[in-house]
């Protein structure tokens, strides 16, 4: 059965119009998003797609091809229950949007979900589900808002309706994605622009733990408050409105005024992570694999020793994809489990993976999956059945 037949199955109408999403990697500047720092996304050729038709009265209905499951809900009185598992994401959004001054008319959405983005894989499968549907209500209901601030608004919906405290970078990477680009994006000051990423005959890959995480949200959410004490402490000294103002030369000032020496660790993290996410870009503009290597090898040591967030299955595989030949490699997105990715040669991806297969199986008796992405555009409307 193709998606238009599973719609007409669960929905008993036809689609009107099918929309995609990518999901992102993050080359460099890993948990400094929520901290005014610099990050380097890029949206990859992984999807999640939504076939949508109108409806008569004002119920938004979600189903999902892939956990077969779905809920339905009144557009005007949309409130977070744990029942709606997943489906939070879809009617937070209308939440948002209404709650911040969009009028939604009375028309109701069917819309079918089916996702290639892993879930809980560190690709960022909330964020891009989040912006598909601002995206498709941004277009149906013709709101007028521009992608940038499409990001913002599915972020809204992830930080108050679903209660993860997380940064701008992932729903901004796949909302303003482009081909063959990474955003360089300033997370204090929500500015942009887009790199450039041609390392010539080398490729960044994706590695995929296939380990199950847990409790993510509320590990993640322990290390913004972690960041925010160390702030706290900091500011009686320095004049400062995030971690990320501060250089790495203030380390041994701060390392006094903060006591605990947990919370000292996840700054320094901070501090040093963007000043990497600095050098990487000069190391991308000239070129300079081995030092983008190293960078992404000091960042992975980073996050793993003083940050705490990678785990012996990210550890694994990282360190299998420096044995297989990666010039560097490290954690993308929240960590803990997830996904990897690594600087590799292009012609040696088939003996890498195979290499990095075999490793990281004898380690940890879980499989590992390597592969390609392409570096690909923010979200679009992929079919009008009508035209
Ligand atoms: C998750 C969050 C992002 C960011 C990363 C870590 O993906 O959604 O905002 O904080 O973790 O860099």
């Amino acid at each position: 059965m193709n998606l238009e037949q599973e719609f007409y199955q669960v929905f008993g109408a036809k689609p009107e119009y099918r929309y995609r999403a990518p999901a992102r990697i993050n080359l460099i500047g890993e948990h400094i998003d929520y901290n005014g720092g610099k990050v380097l996304p890029a949206a990859i050729s992984c999807y999640i797609r939504a076939l949508v038709s109108k409806r008569e009265d004002n119920i938004i209905k979600a189903y999902s091809t892939n956990t077969k499951s779905g809920s339905s809900i009144e557009i005007y009185s949309i409130k977070y229950d744990e029942a709606f598992s997943w489906c939070n994401y879809v009617f937070g959004v209308f939440y948002t949007l209404r709650s911040s001054g969009y009028r939604i008319p009375q028309v109701g959405l069917n819309i079918l979900i089916q996702s290639e983005i892993p879930l809980g894989s560190g690709l960022s499968s909330s964020a891009a589900l989040l912006d598909l549907i601002t995206y498709i209500a941004n277009d149906i209901y013709n709101l007028g808002i521009p992608l940038k601030q499409i990001a913002k608004l599915a972020q809204n919906t992830e930080n108050s309706f679903c209660g993860l405290r997380c940064g701008i970078m992932d729903e901004a990477a796949i909302a303003l994605g482009l081909r063959d680009k990474c955003l360089l994006l300033d997370c204090a000051k929500y500015e942009y622009e887009y790199i450039d990423l041609d390392v010539d005959d080398y490729t960044f890959v994706v590695m995929k733990t296939n380990v199950p995480r847990s409790l993510v949200s509320s590990k993640y959410n322990d290390r913004v408050d972690e960041c925010e004490r160390g702030l706290t402490a900091i500011q009686k000294e320095f004049d400062v409105d995030n971690l990320c103002q501060l250089e790495e030369k203030d380390l041994p000032r701060i390392k006094e005024l903060i006591e605990d020496e947990v919370v000292y660790r996840r700054v320094r993290h901070v501090i040093t992570e963007n000043a990497r996410v600095a050098s990487f870009i000069h190391a991308l503009r000239h070129k300079d694999i081995q030092k983008l290597g190293e960078l992404l090898i000091a960042s992975h040591k980073s996050l793993k020793e003083d940050y705490e967030v990678t785990g012996q299955y990210l550890d694994a595989i990282v360190e299998a994809a420096l044995n297989a030949g990666a010039v560097g490699a490290r954690m993308t997105g929240a960590g803990f489990g997830g996904c990897a990715i690594a600087l590799i040669k292009k012609d040696s991806f088939e003996e890498f993976k195979n290499k990095v297969y075999n490793e990281y199986y004898a380690k940890t008796h879980l499989e590992p999956e390597v592969f390609n992405v392409d570096i690909v555009d923010g979200p679009m409307k992929e079919e009008d059945y009508a035209n």
